[in-house]
């Protein structure tokens, strides 16, 4: 069912990435297009207000010489002379059967009739007309403006009208090429912010497998956890079978018999503490592990220790030397949990140390009690030594190939150690030894 609904929920994120691909560039582009439209009805809104203004000009400049045909056609060629943008000026009178064109800078024009319906109600309103048109005949096609104002005398009445067309080629151009760089500056964006999303869409995958990662760690942790769990129980009723037949309740043996039991037992107990590290490695990363924590002596729990494990040392010939006072300053932490870091420490200094010493020595530091296991054994290399406190590590030598381990002692120590605020440190020598200091903050008075 889970399963169902995280499959549903990456399919949905998947389509929303998706979605968001192509909307994101569509919006930009839409954007875009629109501006360059406003901007286009903008520049026209401009022009036709230019183009009334330049009529409106002409027209009340020419009021008083309409009249008089030859200064007006002078007076009009002069005009179109001196301004480039004027393309034409017609001056029209209406006749009966339309208006006719009375003066004109275009020779061809001149005593044209034209019958508009504008032009009629432009002469009986009195009111301007702008428009513009495409004059198609032209290669390439020409866009102009027309303006169509009516001429009047002093006294207010319509003598004529007065068109100009004025070519808008230079403007045009302008918002050409403004037009071009923005459809240009378009594509790029579109290009980079498509980059972008691509990206955003790998990112997310990644993200998605670092979900899907982290759910069969998850698993993993707990199938660790159950397996421990379920080896734990028929390793504990072996394990007592096998003490009361050494305890002789279960008949006699001979030595042999007894040497093959000695086996059995001692690979048990390897079995034993590999289920004992896993446990506590899915307990420590689920935070499943309970610390019972409270004011102790440090030195107790490590006398305890070397109680337990001292005769290791001694069985192997090494010197364990002792030098910690019957009492310390009580550290605020969870005895048993403090006793199975001190035994990993010492355990790892007989397992490694072939022949000469090991002791235990304390300093009190600026409120910390450090503890150290310091050994005459195999040490380590600055390069070996980097991955020390991660989870199954062990260094690989010709050196370490007999020693059984599981790599986890140390992982357990130092997570627990920083559970109860303090911390586990490390100087080695290869050939030399090394020393593992274990500190602790020191309750003060
Ligand atoms: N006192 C030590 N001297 C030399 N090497 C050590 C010592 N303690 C730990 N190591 C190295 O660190 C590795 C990890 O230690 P640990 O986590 O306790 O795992 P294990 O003892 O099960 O191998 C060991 O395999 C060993 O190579
Ligand atoms: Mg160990």
């Amino acid at each position: 069912m889970n399963g169902i609904k995280i499959l549903f929920k990456e399919k949905l994120s998947r389509f929303y990435a998706l979605f968001l691909i192509f909307l994101i560039p569509v919006l930009i582009i839409a954007n875009s297009l629109w501006r360059i439209n406003v901007y286009q009805n903008n520049m026209n809104q401009e022009l036709t207000n230019k183009t009334q203004i330049v009529a409106a000009i002409l027209s009340s400049s020419i009021s008083d010489i309409s009249t008089n045909i030859d200064t007006l056609q002078q007076k009009l060629v002069s005009i179109k002379q001196a301004n480039k943008e004027i393309d034409e000026i017609n001056f029209l009178r209406s006749s009966d059967v339309g208006f006719s064109i009375a003066n004109s800078t275009n020779s061809e024009n001149q005593g044209v009739i034209i019958s508009d319906a504008d032009l009629a109600k432009i002469n009986t309103s009195g009111q301007p007309l702008v428009r513009s048109y495409v004059d198609k005949s032209q290669k390439p096609q020409k866009r102009f403006w027309l303006a169509a104002n009516p001429v009047k005398s002093a006294d207010g009445s319509t003598m004529g009208i007065l068109t100009v067309r004025i070519n808008t080629d230079e403007i045009d151009a302008i918002s050409r090429t403004t037009i071009t760089q923005s459809l240009v500056l378009l594509v790029f964006t579109v290009f980079i912010v498509f980059l972008l999303l691509i990206n955003y869409f790998r990112f997310f995958e990644y993200f998605v497998n670092f979900r899907k990662i982290q759910q069969l760690d998850k698993m993993k942790d707990e199938f660790i956890s159950m397996v421990s769990h379920e080896v734990k129980t028929p390793l504990a009723t072996v394990k007592g079978y096998l003490d009361m037949m050494f305890q002789g309740l279960i008949g006699k043996y001979d030595e042999n018999t007894r040497q093959h039991l000695q086996k059995i037992s001692a690979n048990i107990n390897r079995l034993d503490i590999l289920v004992s590290e896993l446990l506590d490695v899915s307990r420590l990363e689920q935070e499943r592990m309970q610390f019972d924590m409270q004011p102790a002596d440090a030195s107790k729990v490590i006398a305890n220790v070397i109680n337990e494990i001292g005769d290791q040392a001694k069985n192997k010939g090494l010197t364990l030397e002792h030098n910690v006072p019957k009492q310390l300053p009580p550290v605020f932490v969870d005895p048993d949990r403090l006793h199975q870091v001190v035994e990993n420490l010492v355990g790892n200094a007989i397992k490694y140390t072939p022949s000469g010493k090991i002791s235990i020595d304390y300093v009190l530091d600026k409120g910390d009690l450090k503890i150290s296991v310091k050994d005459t054994g195999i040490g380590m290399s600055v390069e070996d030594s980097k991955r020390l406190f991660e989870r199954f590590y062990r260094i690989k030598n010709e050196k370490t190939t007999d020693i059984s381990g599981t790599g986890l002692g140390l992982w357990i120590s130092k997570t627990i150690a920083n559970h109860m605020n303090g911390d586990i440190v490390f100087e080695s020598k290869e050939n030399v030894g090394s020393k593992f200091t274990l500190i602790l903050p020191f309750i003060k008075e």
